[in-house]
């Protein structure tokens, strides 16, 4: 086999066979196939798609290109979490905790940023010491020891996802169903979680635009979670305006210890009551989703999730004295706001300009090897439904230099619209799939 052939086959709408998707995974790999083929692949496959069958079987291949973990000494109930990707979404920084407080044990491999959207791992690495890149073994010994593990991926799990994330990232190839579905699928299927609550964001701030594609990926990751064995929960929610308030690394970082002491914004801290009742549904402590809801509040209310969270950190060798001390997190030098221009309603914050907004400003990478800054970000002050007053604060721009701030500031101010008539809020969730 030829990977030329194979892109050109996909180029041309063909359907590939298994043998072909495997090729491709296999060569791409080992780096028989270079980048420059695996780019073209991955166009090929956002512009033509690919069928269900294709989608497993690109899922199974990109599972098996490294170690498949068995996590069945816990009694096939490790829950998991994923997002397919939104603008200030550190939810699992919470539910993760909360879940395991609730005596669930979750091993959670987390993504970088990718695109406009952050990643679990850049929010992580904030705290200075903390061991993201944990073996097969340390994985499992601290899933063991402490119920909670949040690693970023592995060489050895699911490679060929850790490698052509990286080059989606930069080629303009994140928003595709079959992309998006065998990556978020082939990581959890080789983590080996029993159970997994999947964050379909669908919005301006996703890459799901439109609530039929939100519904189609979730289907497409659902179907494939249950044909290998998976219990799987798929929520739609809404990601047309950040969640919360902050995007950016530490300020991300920030808030999530503050949802840990039970403050912070209404959106976020729904979000992760939902999700958190969601993975205990998943994993047999409820059968509802009220219950679950209060089993999660009791754990944020009595410190409990506050105390996993530090006793995770600490296991990973993280630096405690900057979550119990946050202020010490990495701080830009500069905060400059943008103020409403005029009285009104809130109508659109725009979650994709924002997230894009802070790439610029080096929250994210414009190339795959780039450092981020964990220092910078935005806080977004204002929600759609808000009434605001002319030289309302609407953001900060937390930046290490001026002239970033010039480089967002117009693009910030026109990511808000602002109406005279009111505006309603929109739904946190939009739908639920699987819960049967
Ligand atoms: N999250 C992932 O793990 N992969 C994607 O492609 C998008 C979101």
């Amino acid at each position: 086999m030829r990977a030329v052939d194979i892109i050109i086959k996909k180029r041309d709408k063909k359907e590939l066979s298994g043998e072909e998707i495997s090729y491709m995974i296999n060569a791409f790999t080992d780096g028989s196939v270079p980048d420059y083929q695996m780019s073209s692949f991955a166009m090929a496959v956002l512009l033509n798609g690919m069928t269900h069958q294709e989608i497993t079987e690109l899922t199974l291949a990109m599972a098996a290109s490294g170690d498949q973990l068995d996590p069945s000494e816990f009694g096939g109930n490790v829950v998991d979490k994923h997002s397919t990707g939104g603008v200030g979404d550190k939810t699992t920084l919470v539910v993760a905790p909360i879940v395991a407080a609730c005596g669930l044990p979750v091993g959670k491999m987390s993504g970088r940023g990718l695109g406009f959207s952050g990643g679990t791992i850049d929010k992580l690495e904030s705290i200075p010491g903390l061991k993201t890149d944990l073996s097969t073994e340390e994985f499992f010994s601290h899933l063991r020891e402490h119920g909670i593990v949040l690693t970023g991926q592995s060489a050895d799990l699911a490679p060929a996802d850790g490698k052509l994330y990286a080059l989606r990232d930069v080629t303009g190839t994140v928003q595709s169903i079959p992309l998006i579905a065998s990556s978020v699928m082939s990581k959890k299927i080789a983590s080996g979680a029993n159970a997994i609550a999947l964050d379909v964001k669908v919005g301006r701030g996703a890459f799901m635009k439109t609530l039929e594609d939100a519904r189609e990926l979730a289907e497409v990751m659902v179907a494939i979670g249950n044909l290998s064995g998976r219990r799987v929960i798929a929520v739609i929610s809404q990601m047309d305006q950040p969640l919360g308030v902050a995007v950016g690394n530490a300020l991300e970082l920030k808030e999530a210890i503050e949802m840990l002491h039970g403050r912070g914004p209404k959106d976020f801290h729904a979000h992760c009551i939902d999700l958190s009742a969601y993975m205990l549904i998943l994993g047999h402590k409820t059968k509802n989703l009220q219950e679950g809801r209060e089993m999660a509040q009791a754990a944020l209310d009595d410190g409990r999730a506050w105390q996993k969270f530090k006793e995770m950190i600490g296991a990973q060798h993280g630096d405690l004295g900057f979550v119990e001390h946050p202020e010490k997190l990495p701080q830009s030098r500069y905060v400059f706001s943008i103020n409403a221009e005029k009285s009104g309603y809130i109508k659109t914050v725009d979650a994709q300009e924002v997230g894009e907004s802070s790439v610029m400003i080096g929250a994210g990478r414009a190339k795959k090897d780039d450092q981020i800054d964990p220092a910078v970000g935005i806080m977004v002050r204002v929600k759609i439904g808000d009434k605001v007053e002319v030289g309302q604060r609407m953001f900060d721009v937390h930046v290490e230099k001026e002239s970033d701030f010039e480089i967002v500031f117009e693009k910030l101010k026109k990511a808000v619209e602002i109406t005279n008539e009111p505006v309603e809020a929109p739904p946190y969730f939009w739908d639920v799939l699987g819960m049967n």
